[in-house]
This record gives C-alpha cells, sequence and structure tokens, in this order.
C-alpha cells in the first residue's frame, strides 16, 4: 500500500505547532390499558398476559348482544396498541392489586403514598403563591428560590458547595429527574447497572433510552451488594451505575464500604454515577450517605430527590437534580423537552418546605418509626420473615411460611381472604423468579390503618395458612402435572429453536450485530492530540533536535523524499517545505509507521497522533471523491469496508501460497524471490500462526456467522486480487451487494490515478468514514492499522478485527469437512474481542492500532494526565515558554500543565 500523502500544513502540526485539532401508585396509573382480568395468569409480564388486555364487554341479554354484533360490525374496537420498547411494561400488577383491594374492601398496604396530608405551613404557600399570581410557566430549571434552597439543603445534608444556577434542575416528580437524567446522558447501546430490586420507572426508561442494562441482585436478608459479581459486572462498556439508597423496595441503606467500592469503580472505569435518594430523610437505622459525597464522586454523579416523600405530598411532582454543570447539560437539555418547567406556584411552596426547620425532619422520623414498629412487630406476629429495614417506609417480608408458590399467588389470596393490600416484588426484577418468596409492605398509612391491617392479618392469616397450604397441596397436584407439561413444551420449544439456529446461520446469540454499525461507547474519553506539555530537553546525543527516523520501506515509491536520518529541524522548515511549496504535498515515506522508534513518551505519542491521525489530509479532489462515495453508500444506509489485502505482494511476502494454481503460485514466488530476502516458509504453519491474509470467502463466512445478512452492503478497498473472480466468486455469493471505488463513482472518475495512489487514497477516506471497518490483514500494513487506530481516534468507530490465528483451525476443521459447529465457532471468536471502545493497549498492540490513553482526555477526569487540556493550550505554553526564556534562558525544560 502506498505511502501517506501529506498535505502542507502537516509539517506545522508535525512540529507541534499547528491547531489540534412508583411509587406503585405512579405505576398502577401508569398505564391507559384496560386492566387484564382478575385471573392470576394476567399479572404475568409474559405476552402471556397481552391476550387478556384486549378490552372485554359483558353483555347480558340476547338484544344487547344483538346490538353489540351490529356495532361490531360496523367498527372493530381498537386494539390496545404500545410501542416495541415499552411493549414488556404493559404488565398492569398495581393497577390489579388496587382493583382487587377496592373489590374485596381490603386494606392497602401496597401503595407507597401516605394516606395523611402533607403540612399545612407548605399548603399554605402554595395557596399564597396562586393568589399571587404565580402561575405562568416557572424558568425552565426551577425558580430561583427553589433552586437556592436546594443547594442549601444540598450543602446542609452532603458538605458539598453547588451553583444553584448551572447544577440544581427542578423536575417534575423524581420521576422525570430520572428520566432526564437517562435521556440526556444515555445513549443507545450504553450499558447501565442496576441493583435489583429496583424502582420500576429505572428499567422502562433505559429501555426508552435504548440502553442496556445489567441488574446485580441483592439478597436478603441484608440485601449487601455481592461486591466482586458489581467489579466484574463492569467494563469499558459500562457508561453509569444507578443506585438508590435508601432503597425501594428493601429499604436497604448502601453502607459506606459500599459506596467507597462503587465510588472506586466509577472512577477507575470512568463511569457515572446516578443516584435516587428520594427516601433520604427516611432513614432510621444508619446516616444517609449520599454518593456525591465520596471524594471523586461529585463530579460524576447525579444525584436525585423529590418533595413527595419527605413532606408528605406526593401528588405535588416537584423533582430535582443535583450533578456538577457538564452532566446537568444533558440532564437539562432532556429536561427541556419532557416537561420543560414545572409547576410555578409549588415550587415557591417547595422552596419554602425545603427551609423548615431540622426539627420538622426529626419529628417525622419519629412518626414513621413508630409505625414501622407498628408493622414489623405486627408482621412477625402474623409468621413473616421480617427482613431489616434500614430507611424509606417499606418493609420486605418472606412469605413462604404460608405455602404459596409465588409472591403474585400469595399477594392475591392475601386480598381476597385477608383483605390486606401488599406488593408482590417480582416486578422489581429483571428476573421476576428472583423475588417470589418476598412481599412488600408499606408503613406510609396512619396508626389506625397500620393497626387494623396487623390485625387483620394476625387473626385471618393466622387462622387461615394451614387452609392455604391446604390448598396449596391440592394444587400442587395439578401443579405438577402442568409443571410437567411446561417443561415438556420448554424442551420442543428450545429443541425447534436449536433447530432453527442450526439450519439458520444468521441467528446470532451472543451480540447483536446491529449495534456494531453505531459507534463504541465512549465512556466520558474524547480524542485530543494536543501537546500539554513543553519537550523535554534533547538527549545529548541527538543534534539537538527531535529525531525523526524515517526509513523508507515501500521501494516503489521511489519518487518520494526521504529525510536524511536524525534530520535537523532546518531540513523541514527549507528544503522540505520547499517542496512542499512547490507540489501541494509531499511523500515521506513510511511517515505513519516510524516517525520515532520504541520512545514511549506521552507527548512523543501525541505527536504521532497529531501526524497520523489530526494532519492528515489528501488533495482537495480526494477528499471530494471519497465524500461523493460515502455519500452515495450512505444514502442507502449503513455500510462495511473491508481491506481486502489479496493481492500479490502480500500473498508473496506471507509466503501463503498452497491455495493457488502452479501457474499462480509460480508467479508469487517469482515476485517473492525478486523482492524479499529468501526464507523457507510453510503455508500450513503460516496460516496456523495467522500469518496469511484472509481469503475473500473467508471474509464473507466470518460476516455471516457473526449476523451480517446477504444485504450487507460492503466496500471493498483493494487493490488487484489475486486469482480474480475464482476467489471473488464465493464472497460475491454470500453478499452480492460489494462496491469499490470504481463501481460507485465509475471508472473515468480515477483517471488521473498516480500509479494507483489516487484510488488507495480514496479508499483510505472511504474506510475512515464507513460504519464498520473490517481489516483482513494488520500485519506489516501500513494501511490498515493507521485505518484502525484513526477509526479508533475518529470517535470510536467500529472495527471488526478477525484473529486470524483463532480463526485458522476452525477453517481447516471446516476444509476438512468438519464443520458442523462452524458458525458457533466463528462467533466465539470474533466476539471475544472488541470492536472499538476506549481499551488499554496491551503490549504487543501497536501504538497506531490503538492510541488510547495518550491520545484521548476526558472532559472530567479525576486524574490529572486524563483531563482535556484547555482550547488555548498552544498559547498557555507558548507564553509560559517565553516567561521561561526571559527568566532563566532555558528553553528546553519539560513543563507539565497543573
Ligand atoms: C425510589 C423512588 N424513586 C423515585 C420515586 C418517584 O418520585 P416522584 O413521586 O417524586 O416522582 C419513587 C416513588 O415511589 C421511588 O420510590
Amino acid at each position: 500500500m502506498p505511502p501517506i500523502c501529506l498535505a502542507p500544513d502537516v509539517m506545522l502540526r508535525f512540529f507541534g505547532l499547528g491547531p489540534s485539532a412508583s411509587s406503585t401508585s405512579q405505576r398502577c396509573f401508569r398505564s391507559a390499558l384496560p386492566p387484564p382480568s382478575s385471573s392470576s395468569s394476567a399479572y404475568l409480564r409474559s405476552s402471556g398476559a397481552r391476550a387478556t388486555m384486549a378490552p372485554m364487554s359483558t353483555v347480558d341479554t340476547n338484544k344487547e348482544a344483538a346490538h353489540v354484533r351490529e356495532q361490531s360490525h360496523k367498527s372493530s374496537p381498537p386494539q390496545p396498541q404500545v410501542a416495541k420498547r415499552l411493549e414488556k411494561f404493559k404488565t398492569t400488577i398495581f393497577t390489579q392489586m388496587s382493583n382487587l383491594a377496592i373489590k374485596h374492601g381490603a386494606i392497602n398496604l401496597g401503595q407507597g403514598f401516605p394516606n395523611f396530608d402533607g403540612p399545612d405551613f407548605v399548603k399554605e404557600e402554595a395557596i399564597q403563591a396562586i393568589i399571587a399570581g404565580k402561575n405562568q410557566y416557572a424558568r425552565g430549571f426551577g425558580v430561583p428560590a427553589l433552586n437556592s434552597a436546594i443547594a442549601d439543603r444540598f450543602k446542609k445534608d452532603t458538605g458539598l458547595e453547588v451553583d444553584p444556577e448551572r447544577e440544581v434542575t427542578v423536575t417534575s416528580g423524581c420521576t422525570e429527574a430520572i428520566a432526564a437524567t437517562i435521556l440526556g446522558l444515555i445513549n443507545p447501546g450504553d450499558e447501565v447497572i442496576l441493583f435489583a430490586p429496583f424502582y420500576d420507572s429505572y428499567e422502562a426508561t433505559l429501555s426508552m433510552a435504548g440502553a442496556k442494562i445489567k441488574s446485580i441482585t441483592l439478597h436478603p436478608p441484608d440485601f449487601s451488594i455481592p461486591l466482586d459479581e458489581l467489579n466484574a459486572a463492569v467494563t469499558t462498556e459500562t457508561r453509569a451505575i444507578f443506585i438508590n439508597t435508601p432503597q425501594n423496595p428493601t429499604g436497604k441503606m448502601f453502607t459506606k464500604e459500599e459506596l467507597e467500592f462503587i465510588a472506586n469503580l466509577c472512577v477507575k472505569h470512568d463511569v457515572l454515577a446516578f443516584s435516587d435518594e428520594v427516601y433520604d430523610k427516611l432513614a432510621f437505622e444508619a446516616e444517609h450517605i449520599s454518593l456525591a459525597s465520596i471524594p471523586g464522586m461529585w463530579e460524576r454523579t447525579v444525584t436525585m430527590n423529590s418533595l413527595g416523600k419527605t413532606f408528605s405530598l406526593t401528588g405535588w411532582k416537584i423533582g430535582w437534580a443535583v450533578a456538577p454543570a457538564h452532566l446537568t447539560w444533558g440532564l437539562r437539555q432532556a429536561h427541556s423537552f419532557l416537561t420543560f418547567a414545572t409547576s410555578t406556584p409549588m415550587q415557591w411552596a417547595a422552596a419554602a418546605a425545603l427551609r423548615a426547620p431540622e426539627s420538622y425532619y426529626e419529628g417525622l422520623r419519629r412518626d414513621y418509626k413508630a409505625k414501622k414498629t407498628i408493622l414489623v412487630d405486627g408482621l412477625k406476629d402474623a409468621g413473616f420473615i421480617v427482613y431489616p429495614s434500614s430507611g424509606t417506609y417499606f418493609v420486605m417480608v418472606d412469605h413462604t411460611p404460608f405455602g404459596f408458590p409465588d409472591d403474585i399467588s400469595f399477594c392475591e389470596y392475601l386480598i381476597k381472604e385477608v383483605g390486606v393490600v401488599a406488593i408482590p416484588p417480582s416486578v422489581f426484577y429483571l428476573n421476576p423468579d428472583e423475588g417470589k418468596n418476598l412481599v412488600r409492605f408499606t408503613f406510609c398509612k396512619d396508626e389506625g390503618t397500620l393497626r387494623a391491617a396487623v390485625e387483620r392479618m394476625k387473626q385471618k392469616l393466622k387462622r387461615n395458612w394451614r387452609r392455604g397450604a391446604r390448598q396449596q397441596k391440592q394444587l400442587s397436584g395439578l401443579r405438577g402435572m402442568a409443571w410437567r407439561l411446561s417443561l415438556a413444551m420448554v424442551v420442543v420449544l428450545a429443541f425447534t429453536i436449536w433447530l432453527f439456529s442450526t439450519r439458520n446461520s444468521l441467528v446470532v446469540q451472543d451480540i447483536d450485530v446491529s449495534k456494531l454499525w453505531g459507534t463504541a461507547p465512549s465512556t466520558g474519553w474524547r480524542p485530543s492530540a494536543a501537546p500539554r506539555s513543553f519537550w523535554a530537553s534533547p538527549p545529548s546525543n541527538s543534534n539537538g533536535f527531535l529525531r525523526v527516523r524515517c526509513n523508507g520501506g515501500l521501494n516503489q515509491q521511489r519518487s518520494a523524499i526521504n529525510p536524511p536520518r536524525d534530520a535537523p529541524l532546518s531540513w523541514y522548515t527549507t528544503f522540505a517545505l520547499d517542496k512542499i511549496k512547490k507540489h501541494g504535498a509531499i511523500y515521506l515515506t513510511p511517515f505513519s509507521h516510524r516517525l520515532a522508534e520504541e520512545i514511549n513518551v506521552p507527548e512523543l505519542q501525541r505527536l504521532r497522533c497529531r501526524v497520523n491521525y489530526h494532519a492528515l489530509r489528501f488533495k482537495p479532489h480526494i477528499m471530494k471523491l471519497s465524500h461523493d462515495i460515502v455519500n452515495t453508500l450512505r444514502s442507502q444506509g449503513h455500510f462495511i469496508s473491508v481491506h481486502l489485502r489479496f493481492e500479490m505482494d502480500m500473498l508473496a511476502f506471507a509466503g501463503c501460497l498452497d491455495i493457488f494454481t502452479s501457474k499462480e503460485k509460480e508467479l508469487l514466488m517469482k515476485y517473492r524471490k525478486e523482492n524479499f530476502a529468501p526464507k523457507h516458509l510453510v503455508y500450513k504453519e503460516r496460516r496456523l500462526m495467522g500469518k496469511c491474509p484472509l481469503t475473500p470467502e473467508e471474509v464473507g463466512l466470518i460476516l455471516r456467522a457473526m449476523g451480517f445478512d446477504n444485504t450487507t452492503r460492503i466496500y471493498l478497498a483493494a487493490g488487484e486480487i489475486f486469482g480474480g473472480e475464482r476467489f471473488m466468486k464465493p464472497f460475491r455469493s454470500l453478499f452480492p451487494n460489494l462496491e469499490n471505488h470504481n463501481t460507485v463513482m465509475g471508472a473515468e472518475k480515477l483517471e488521473d490515478n498516480a500509479r494507483g495512489l489516487v484510488g488507495a487514497a480514496v479508499d483510505y477516506m472511504v474506510c475512515l468514514l464507513s460504519d464498520i471497518f473490517m481489516p483482513t490483514y494488520d500485519g506489516p500494513s501500513n494501511f490498515a492499522n493507521n485505518l484502525m487506530g484513526h477509526r479508533l481516534y475518529y470517535g470510536f468507530r467500529t472495527t471488526i478485527t478477525p484473529n486470524r490465528r483463532a480463526l485458522a483451525p476452525i477453517f481447516v476443521d471446516r476444509e476438512a469437512g468438519r464443520a458442523a459447529d462452524f458458525e458457533e465457532r466463528v462467533r466465539g471468536v470474533m466476539f471475544a474481542g472488541s470492536f472499538g471502545g476506549p481499551r488499554e493497549r496491551v503490549h504487543p498492540e501497536s501504538f497506531y492500532t490503538n492510541s488510547w490513553p495518550e491520545c484521548f482526555c476526558q472532559v472530567s477526569a479525576k486524574r490529572k494526565e486524563d483531563r482535556c487540556p484547555p482550547d488555548n493550550i498552544l498559547q498557555v505554553l507558548e507564553n509560559r515558554l517565553r516567561n521561561e526564556v526571559k527568566t532563566d534562558g532555558n528553553a528546553t525544560k519539560t513543563f507539565l500543565l497543573d
């Protein structure tokens, strides 16, 4: 492949001087769908529940029936509709519980809202605000008085001083703070870690954002975090960890050690934290600790809260998010389009509420503690296993002493037979089975209500539980049969899926390849190759300037300028610059690969990025042609570019001869003899070592095994394919939509092709801009290596890098007829790698394929060396240099920015 053509400004940049580049109640009323039937199967989250959701009519008389039939002839009733991303949330478990509660006159200890009113002084403020005419749209991010009150309370609670104007956003309840945070800061495909059981809106909102949810399950009795599991769950794909402390529904409060563990992970992996602290003032057994107050966390945490729980005004829906300005930016963007602003008079009243003296919160806690005691003691007396709850107004219990198979059947029984409503918590888990032994009760009810509920449970539940168990026993015979039938069905289903998957090569279980069309999550990193310090003093054995070693490797490029070894700066600023001016560009061969060898100094690495990526410009007509090709291809959708290095020079160099005819072999050997040093190469060994470029067919097989179907469009960056159509045919049969620069633009457009270089330059740009790039030989290929690094630098663009060594035995087996699990094995190799996000460079990986972390920075970084330099960094450095020269005349010292 040709060397890279550098435009005049490259030289300046090269020297580092150029531009641098529910509550349960909400769940109840959230669904607009008609309620499902009361059979317990309607509670299921699965699509099975959907059938029961269709509107039903109960018709008693023939006349009415005839009328209904007549009407339905005219127009069939509209079916409930919901977008796919919310389909699974169609469950109306809370509505069901409420409906049953009303029907059976049950006492409601399910829904998390107080059955008593908020304080008069707050209500009075709201009335006064309305009378005073504070009734028009409020400022989008909150009325100033409320922003200040929130900032003051936050300071009191956490010790952190926040800017009420830039770091506090008032939202419509904490629910909106959650939505704005997620929608404003999470990209589709980002991984977010939740702790199950979790408040229901997290999962639904994350689904709306297209996030990938990873759930860590907290187990009773203490619901502590399985630290190893959490540690393993955080990867480079993780964008945020979402906590809720004190936690609904468990009442767990995250301990300082747990918060510190989370903080360490967040800092280490540059992960954001979202902390829902709506129950912060309902902490009974421990002191509430805000995650943002843990060292290193403020700059990466969004803390969410609301007025509802603390002031018993859940219907007002006043909430807020406190976050550093750079995160507030994203969440405010979402807030602007979700609700824009929140009820004005209620905000004024909320401001007054938050100025309440400490004694208000003490009284609140005292009252709730008394209520908690009534409930907890009563539940224990009634025979439940009660788990400790440190905060919130919820208590989790284990219902299994009563012999019911799951939480839903127990809650149904509790309503119908005992007259008390509780919440089955399986809906708070990604895997509902994990919550099937548990039940959640709330004590945010007046003491009379709590006592009455407890009495019912103590009397009826105790009296009836044997009956419940007996019923259970009778049922279990039937259930056993049903269970066996279900098992049989599962086996049949699994077999069918297996059959289907073995016959259909496009079923990929491991990774959703459609996600690969997008760029990888940046997790806060962005490219920046700007210098951060002055150059270090030159080593004593150099000529006083940066040593640049350019050793030409591509003997075809005889017209290129070869800088003399250790060329002084003046060589570039005089001789080379003259040539650049004269010709518009010069070739410095091969500049990309050997800027200098083995010098692993971050400042020098950044210089390499400035040269290789930042400054890389082709002549205007090449840039135009490339963009035209990309635009034409993109107008039809996504496309993959494949650097198909199946060319004579490469095959001869690699010594991969056996697949060719004897005539072709002869040609390759001749080329090898003329151009490379003699070496005895055994094809099979070379292949198993991963030294052979992939054949076109192998490329096709890999992409198909990964899940790309035959409609996928592929742009081939390739010279002349050795062996021609004989090798291309199998590839084309797998992927008929193959393009190259000639097929897209027409051959005449590339007529001014200077020794193939225009085509190669155009190919480089198209590969750079394509949605997915796949090299087939990254060995000594500057083209592929530079592209891999360039695409990473250019915004973490997906690159599929086949591990040829790991794939070789799979291909060998296939050729020998052992192809049974071919695709599975290929997927195993392909999905074990990464596709382009920030990832530590691992020796012997080349800096040119992965310049992370040197050439990247973080806007909000904990470590000084990761922090993005200011935009005017060059000016800053120059000023310092001048001052330094003035004071001690030593211009070559190294100064790190602070
Ligand atoms: C953990 C948690 N977060 C958020 C909310 C919603 O708060 P708001 O009513 O302020 O929207 C609730 C309500 O139950 C909750 O339990």
